[in-house]
């Protein structure tokens, strides 16, 4: 695409909640938007690729309460805060070119603005809203919509709910919806769409109750204090907001809208798809051209949190694997439209198989011969073998075409997989062209010349076409061809390398990782945390002050220790406690003191206990002792008083 005729490509990620810290699958959706963001500059287009945070709503109130701060202090840490949002999307390599916050100033005036033209034509009217609403998806439902009495998304208790409320007519557009939906192409995958119809529209489609009066954290409806906007309308207009929409903070909008795909989690398709386009016709305004429903990833066959632990911190992966691999393995191991079951045991062999075999050791070993067999640069002088080349060529030079055809369907794992198959080919042909035996008699130099620069040809096309998901990598793979071109012109045409090209060779891109060995770091780490330091709980039990003082707690010196034999557990004490007869007793805490360095030490000792007998021998009462546990470790201490007191001395 020339730079004049240059076409626009909007896309965009759905705007996170930062009620918590995010997990791997809110990474996967902006993965791939940002590998799409990238394949679309790839090729030329003039890209602007949104993502941004979602900040309010009665969730993010009881949080920040919670929390003891204000809902702003609350969603401030989680977006700018250290290892929040915006540090994740940094460390991700995500080349977003606007990030929205729905706390910005213009967005929220944007948004009253909105409301009211809605209010203004009829379509916003206020009503009382009698019903259901799921507090944690922030959603309200009709009795009829609740799956055994529960909320449809996430399964959980649905609240009564009566207030004086404005509501979108929704109603009013079903059928319009509804023949969008079946009637062209605006959802994606095809699945999604009898769902919504089936499921939402058929049943009939309510009016939306779209303010709310039991919480303060939204958009104000200026017009009526003590109302605010319904959370989903505040943020569906984020896409709309971000260029330019009812403010002066961007300009953007005719350039970019309507939005050429935005790519949202399943359990939102509803209200990008019937919700979003509704309140669109409502104002008069192009629709989007797509929403792609796209599916979770699951853990251990449910749904994934942050309280699952490290295992699915972005974080901790991306640290232990590296970030271009673990972008890679989210849209090489999953198909985008469907749910996929994350664990680091295909985590770590997706690296091991696609990245370290077959991707890291066809670039080593290409270089690495290449620097041997030819030193500084490759002779101009080749011999190709029309009858052992073509298969490799062909599909090499035919590569950019099927991945483009998977790229422009969001199938990232099939556009992966062809690039695949041609790294495949690629090691196949250096085993049947044995570089090493060509490079034995100087005779067959030009055709060992020209089975390496078909490699590494090959090489540049396949590394040119990963850039969208790895692209780093795919930089390193560029530099070690020399400077090689990855655009997306010399992408579709074999032999734009230089024949003379001259390498750079460099340590393995991928090291294999030891599977067991890392499973077993991986599991270690998800372990809860142990606390520090634990005491034992406080007893409820009361005691009263009479039982207490019948207690005769005394001073005793240490005169003699010594283990009890056959018994890991026991020391016998020799005490004395101040009477002029020795007292003997029994304490179990071999195991934290030699009894040598307890001699001559005051202890303290209750003494009226009834006597009991321990392996045979007679014990007069009890040694006090602290305990607490530590790193998961029982301690126990003495309680060693000063030698200052008398032996028999009373303790009260
Ligand atoms: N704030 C709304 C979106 C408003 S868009 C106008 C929201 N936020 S969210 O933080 O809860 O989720 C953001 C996205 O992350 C959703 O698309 C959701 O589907 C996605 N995912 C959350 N967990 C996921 C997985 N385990 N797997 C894949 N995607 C998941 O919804």
């Amino acid at each position: 695409m020339c730079e004049k005729c240059k076409e626009k490509f909007y896309i965009t990620t759905p705007i996170y909640y930062p009620s918590a810290k995010l997990h791997i699958g809110h990474t996967y959706c902006t993965v791939a938007t940002d590998a799409m963001a990238r394949y679309k500059r790839l090729q030329g287009y003039d890209v602007m690729f949104l993502t941004g945070t979602d900040e309010h709503g009665q969730k993010i109130e009881d949080k920040a309460k919670d929390a003891g701060v204000t809902p702003q202090q609350f969603v401030d840490n989680i977006v700018e805060g250290p290892g929040g949002v915006l540090d994740l999307w940094k460390l991700m390599n995500i080349s977003y070119d606007r990030f929205i916050r729905t706390t910005d100033d213009y967005h929220v005036a944007a948004i009253q603005k909105i409301f009211k033209k809605m209010y203004d034509n009829g379509d916003i009217y206020k009503g009382t809203y009698k019903g259901k609403y799921c507090k944690p998806c922030e959603s309200f439902w009709t009795e009829s919509q609740l799956v055994d009495g529960k909320c449809p998304d996430c399964g959980r208790e649905v609240q009564d709910a009566e207030e004086e409320a404005y509501f979108f007519r929704l109603s009013k557009y079903a059928g319009r919806v509804q023949d969008l939906l079946e009637n062209t192409d605006f959802l994606e995958p095809r699945s999604r769409v009898n769902e919504m119809v089936n499921n939402f529209i058929k049943p009939g489609l309510e009016d939306l109750c779209v303010s709310r009066t039991s919480f303060t954290w939204g958009v104000p409806v200026d017009f009526d204090p003590g109302h605010v906007v319904y959370v989903w309308i505040d943020a569906l207009f984020n896409y709309m907001t971000a260029l330019g929409f009812q403010n002066d903070k961007y300009q953007d909008l005719d350039k970019f809208w309507p939005a050429d795909v935005h790519f949202v989690g399943k359990e939102i398709v509803r209200f990008h798809s019937i919700i979003w386009p509704a309140m669109l016709m409502s104002l008069n305004l192009p629709l989007p051209k797509k929403v792609y429903g796209h599916g979770w990833l699951l853990l251990d066959g449910g749904k994934m949190s942050k309280s699952k632990g490290n295992v699915v911190d972005p974080y901790i992966l991306a640290e232990r694997f590296g970030v271009d691999a673990l972008r890679f393995f989210l849209l090489r191991s999953f198909p985008f439209g469907s749910d996929g079951n994350f664990s680091n045991e295909l985590l770590i062999n997706t690296i091991n198989v696609d990245l370290a075999n077959d991707l890291g050791n066809l670039v080593s070993r290409t270089v690495a011969m290449a620097q041997k067999y030819f030193g500084e640069h490759l002779p101009a002088q080749q011999a190709a073998d029309e009858e052992k080349d073509a298969e490799l060529v062909t599909m090499a030079s035919s590569l950019r075409g099927k991945y483009e055809a998977e790229m422009e369907k969001y199938a990232f794992q099939n556009a992966l997989a062809e690039v695949f198959k041609v790294i495949s080919r690629a090691n196949k042909y250096i085993d049947e062209n044995a570089p090493w035996v060509l490079a034995k008699s100087e005779e067959n130099k030009p055709r060992l010349a020209r089975v390496l620069y078909n490699l590494l040809e090959t090489v540049r096309i396949c590394g040119g076409l990963l850039t969208p998901f790895m692209p780093d990598t795919a930089g390193e793979i560029a530099r070690r061809l020399g400077g090689a071109r990855m655009d997306w012109d010399s992408l579709g045409t074999f032999g734009v390398l230089d024949p003379q090209v001259a390498v750079v060779a460099g340590p393995a891109l991928f090291p294999r990782i030891d599977v067991e060995k890392e499973l077993a770091a991986l599991e270690e780490m998800s372990k809860p945390p142990v606390p520090e330091l634990e005491i034992e709980p406080y007893s409820d039990e009361k005691v009263d002050f009479d039982t207490f003082c019948k207690s005769d707690f005394r001073a005793v010196k240490v005169k003699d220790c010594k283990p009890v034999k056959k018994s890991d557990k026991l020391l016998c004490f020799t005490l004395d406690d101040g009477t002029g007869t020795d007292r003997q007793i029994l304490s179990g805490i071999a195991k934290y003191y030699k009894p040598e360095e307890l001699i001559g030490k005051t202890l303290v000792a209750i003494t009226n206990l009834p006597p009991r007998k321990m392996m045979g021998r007679d014990s007069n009462g009890m040694l006090l002792s602290a305990v607490h546990t530590e790193k998961g470790e029982e301690k126990l201490n003495l309680i060693m008083i000063s030698d200052t007191i008398p032996a028999g001395a009373k303790l009260c």
